[in-house]
């Protein structure tokens, strides 16, 4: 569908995108995920021909295709209606007035929001607002529709909603690109690029990222909150506490065993659990990333 060949956008000593190359195959959702500043709206802005490559160039396998985009931050006019948006949007192609009611009401009630078609668009929750901005890009019916964190700032609930959107408008054979800083949303692409500082660390579908994972993780509740002493263990990669719990990344999982029970011991520290838990996505992006390092 896209072909991108190594793509490469400098900001005067700023590489923003670093000769990135890439196919994004029809039908796919690609998931772009990183942290803010990765290069994830640069590359977008490219493949959209918003901006224009320092080297390296993205192509279209079909020059026809039609494309629809939904900027990071969109702005939708919040003095017009959720139906005035959609006209207004509608206005700027090339649509006869039948198709743009027909789609116009198609959209609104798959994005879940024919009961609010008169509502200014000021006067809608930020969730409602992310829905409003996908159906005006989906108003023009597009065979590949771009995403920029389209659920940056969203809750969950609205989230879970809007990539059930996604998902419907993939099954009519729409091609997804999307970026997002949320790795759980990794989990619900096709493939995934991760990016940091302008290069990929790694493309994959999410099940041979955890497959390739090179590391096993501890998950490990103790009597004691304060544990100081993984960073003195070569086998602990990272360690971090979540919830009540602290999860941790490790190399040689007995080896790594060995070191804490002994440690937990000598300090009399209780073990109310140890267990070894499945890698998560953000497992993987860690260990690519050293983020997250520090072995609190
Ligand atoms: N027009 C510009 N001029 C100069 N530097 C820029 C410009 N646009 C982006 N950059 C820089 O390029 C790098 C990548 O930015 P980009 O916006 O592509 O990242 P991102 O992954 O989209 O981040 P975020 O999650 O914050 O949206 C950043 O360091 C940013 O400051
Ligand atoms: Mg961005």
């Amino acid at each position: 569908m896209i072909a991108v060949n190594e793509l490469t956008k400098k900001f005067g000593s700023l590489t923003a995108v670093n000769n990135i190359s890439l196919k994004v195959n029809k039908g796919e959702i690609f998931g772009l995920i990183g942290p803010d500043g990765a290069g994830k709206t640069t590359l977008i802005r490219m493949l959209c021909n918003i901006v224009t490559p320092t080297g390296g160039k993205a192509t279209w396998d079909n020059k026809g295709a039609i494309f629809g985009y939904m900027p990071q931050r969109f702005s939708l006019y919040g003095d017009l209606t959720v139906i005035e948006n959609m006209y207004f949007f509608a206005s700027l192609y090339n649509l006869d007035k039948k198709t743009i009611a027909r789609r116009t009401e198609e959209i609104l009630e798959l994005a879940g929001l024919t009961d609010f078609k008169s509502r200014l668009a000021d006067n809608l929750s930020g969730g409602m607002k992310q829905k409003l901005a996908l159906s005006c890009s989906l108003i023009t019916k597009p065979d590949v529709l771009i995403l920029d964190e389209p659920t940056y700032g969203v809750d969950p609930v609205f989230r879970k909603e809007f990539w059930k959107i996604l998902y419907e408008q993939n099954k009519e054979g729409i091609t997804i690109i999307v970026s997002t800083p949320y790795m759980d949303e990794a989990e619900l692409c096709t493939r995934v690029a991760f990016m940091s500082e302008g290069n990929f660390l790694m493309v994959d579908t999410p099940v041979n990222l955890k497959k390739n994972f090179p590391y096993k993780i501890i998950e490990l509740k103790t009597s004691a909150k304060e544990i100081d002493f993984f960073n003195e263990c070569n086998e602990i990669v990272d360690a971090g506490f979540f919830g009540d719990k602290y999860h941790i990344l490790v190399r040689d999982f007995n080896l790594a065993r060995d070191f804490i029970e002994e440690r937990l011991s000598a300090d009399n520290i209780e073990i109310l659990q140890f267990s070894e838990a499945a890698p998560t996505i953000e497992d993987v992006f860690v260990s690519l990333t050293g983020e997250g390092k520090g072995k609190d």
